[in-house]
């Protein structure tokens, strides 16, 4: 088994490709033992993920190495991440595109769920005792508090679906990868994720994309909209979206270190407050 090198990642975890008598693989591996149950369920998540479309890596193998880090092994996956793809997608291409991934998360329930309001509020309240000293957050988090969690429907979801956990290959199959064990599952949560590159722009807050880039960011956010607002209460769905962005915008503030993603914080909270104040 020979390693051939480590691949870019962010979170806890070790991305290795390898070689094995001619077979690449993947072998994404806990740092730390303390990690292993979340990249198990992580893995489970994988697994369960189904979809007539979309794909996700097969996985080969899972078990625990001689230090007792959980790791798993799956197909290498040769493509571009959506973040490097928005670069040369064809305009044309886009809409389809947009709908084949959206139908891929879509989950069809509109049962409220009752457990919802006590889940948000404790997180809400969590996050809001670790940021006390962000007074500009002062009317988000009221935002926040007074939204009706319950219309989040519950269902399977990615949990991290960000433009750099999508993978397109050179025959433009779709790959997710990189799913998450979030605190509450919802499709509703990774239309969330999308808003956050294709809106917001999170993914490009350090390389600005070019004039071209962003037309075609532009068109597949106006894309993913359409798609919501299709759907019964499409409207109401679209305004209980843009409180779970607003949600996960104040999540990241605990772990930023520089100041472009500060800035790029305070300007989306911004953005979001404005908007979903005039929705109102
Ligand atoms: N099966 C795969 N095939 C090809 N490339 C992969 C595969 N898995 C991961 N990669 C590459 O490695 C990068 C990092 O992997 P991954 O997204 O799983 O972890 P991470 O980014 O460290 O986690 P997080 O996004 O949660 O911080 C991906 O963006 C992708 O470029
Ligand atoms: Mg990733």
């Amino acid at each position: 088994m020979q390693k051939i090198k480590q691949l870019v990642g962010y979170s806890g975890c070790k991305l290795e490709l390898i070689n094995n008598q001619d077979c690449l693989f993947v072998r994404k591996s806990t740092k730390h033992n303390s990690y292993n149950l979340r990249l198990k369920k992580q893995l489970k998540k994988q697994l369960n993920f189904k979809s007539s479309t979309v794909k996700t890596p097969q996985i080969y193998n899972y078990n625990y190495d001689e230090n007792g880090l959980f790791y798993f092994d799956m197909e290498f996956i040769s493509g571009k991440t959506l973040a490097e793809y928005t670069q040369d997608i064809l305009i044309t291409e886009i809409v389809d595109f947009i709908k084949c991934l959206f139908e891929s998360i879509y989950f069809n329930s509109d049962e409220e769920n009752p457990k919802a309001k006590d889940i948000f509020n404790k997180k809400i309240k969590e996050l809001e005792m670790k940021i006390s000293n962000k007074t500009n957050l002062y009317e988000a988090f009221n935002i926040l508090k007074c939204f009706e969690w319950t219309q989040i429907y519950k269902s399977p979801c990615h949990g991290d679906l960000t433009l750099e956990n999508i993978i397109i290959t050179y025959n433009k199959q779709i790959y997710l990868i990189d799913f998450l064990d979030s605190f509450y599952n919802s499709w509703m949560l990774d239309v969330a994720k999308l808003l956050q590159d294709l809106e917001l722009k999170w993914s490009f807050r350090y390389v600005e994309p070019s004039a071209t880039q962003s037309l075609r960011i532009e068109i597949a956010k106006e894309a993913l909209i359409e798609e919501i607002l299709k759907l019964e209460n499409g409207d109401k769905k679209l305004f209980a979206i843009y409180h779970l962005l607003l949600l996960n915008i104040i999540r990241i503030y605990p772990y930023t270190k520089d100041e472009k993603t500060f800035n790029f914080l305070d300007e989306s909270v911004k953005k979001l407050v404005l908007k979903i104040n005039n929705k109102q």
